[in-house]
């Protein structure tokens, strides 16, 4: 059943381009044009919606910090991103034209099912991204888009998180195409080019051997950082979150424009930072501020491993090691960037002896508040 790797995290990690193009399968006609029918919610209350409330926790949380840039771009809709705990305690700003998104892979989060109960009692309407057929959260929303990555086993969540960014933006697409925030050509072409992503992914998993060999070496590392801008922040956390939670590693991802307000006193000779640096293409300047950024440690003695776009060779002159991904818009980078840090904690963690599909005191779905 693990396919012939030694762990379900592995071959989950291996499943992710089917996670990806299941999840696409079916909800765009020839025309280019999303058909989520399937939602069986009245399209005028989707239209009618001012405010999304993005609700989960762990990497699902991460999920929505990503869909985030991509749907208020998209569909020019405020979103908010909150834990499912912190949500119904704060008095939230909730009503009839607040759409709620809920993310979870299991549906059974019980701090996630208890914000939508509330949310609902406050009269919004609650979808739910959910990975499992007939599970709790998904049957006690309003309207339900399924990601279809297959069963997840391994307590870390992996495809299912690249399954729940891509049903993420095509409900942006939808809600972008039902308000005509986009032209239908504009979406054809986003659609295309998430089709083009389960390929781009499958490149970074069959060039995984220098990532997994840097993992093995660095398995005495006591705290590794992470950095990244726009999409790249939430990947860079979900990359910290990873080694926490399946190597016992210190690690935190940050914004890495906040590096100058902070975390740049911990720069220390030889501290591990992963730095995440957004496509040179990008029509702002976030590319040459990260790289600045990488200059910036390195010159306090950081050990600096780069992700960056495939032809970028600014980055080379001040990174210990880069690891290219494929070219692919700016929005969808977080699909491709986050798989080699999947890769690196996944191998460092088997490297240190552990067991990366049940880590030490987590459990798959959490059901108690
Ligand atoms: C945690 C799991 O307890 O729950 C994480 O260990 C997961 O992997 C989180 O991301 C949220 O779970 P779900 O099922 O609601 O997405």
């Amino acid at each position: 059943e693990k396919g012939g790797f030694a762990s379900f995290m592995e071959k989950e990690i291996n499943d992710q381009p089917e996670a990806v193009a299941q999840t696409l399968l079916g909800r765009a006609g020839l025309d280019g044009k999303l058909e989520l029918d399937e939602l069986r919610i009245d399209p005028s209350l989707l239209k009618a919606v001012d405010k999304i409330i993005v609700l989960a926790c762990g990497t699902s949380a991460y999920a929505g910090q990503v869909a985030k840039y991509a749907i208020e771009h998209w569909c020019r809709i405020p979103v908010e991103v909150e834990l499912s705990h912190e949500f119904r305690y704060r008095d939230p700003i909730v009503d009839a034209n607040t759409l709620i998104v809920a993310i979870s892979q299991s549906g059974e989060t019980m701090d996630t099912l208890m914000a939508v109960r509330y949310a609902q009692e406050q009269g919004a309407k609650v979808l739910a991204i959910c990975n499992t057929n007939g599970s709790t959260i998904p049957r006690e929303a309003d309207a339900v888009l399924y990601t279809h990555a297959g069963p997840e086993i391994a307590v870390a969540s992996t495809k299912a998180f690249l399954a729940q960014i891509t049903a993420a933006y095509l409900l942006g697409l939808y809600l972008a195409q039902l308000r005509g925030n986009l032209f239908s050509g504009q979406i054809r072409d986003i659609l295309a080019d998430l089709g083009k992503v389960p390929a781009k992914i499958q490149a970074i998993l069959d060039d995984a051997d220098r990532i997994k060999k840097l993992a093995r070496s660095m398995s005495d590392a006591r705290s590794v950082l992470f950095l990244g801008r726009h999409v790249g922040f939430p990947v860079a956390m979900e990359g910290a979150l990873k080694l926490k939670e399946l190597a016992y590693i210190h690690a935190e991802g940050f914004a890495a424009g906040e590096l100058k307000h902070g975390p740049i006193a911990l720069i220390e000779e030889g501290q591990p930072v992963f730095v995440i640096v957004p496509s040179p293409r990008g029509r702002n300047s976030l590319h040459a501020k990260v790289v600045s950024n990488i200059q910036e440690i390195r010159a306090r003695g950081a050990k600096t491993v780069v992700i960056a776009e495939e032809g970028d060779t600014a980055v080379q002159a001040y990174a210990e090691h880069v690891f290219y991904i494929p070219e692919t818009p700016v929005l969808l980078a977080p699909l491709l960037a986050t798989v080699p840090l999947q890769i690196f904690a996944c191998e460092l963690a088997t490297a240190k002896g552990y067991d990366v599909d049940q880590p030490r005191n987590l459990a798959k779905s959490v059901t108690v508040e």
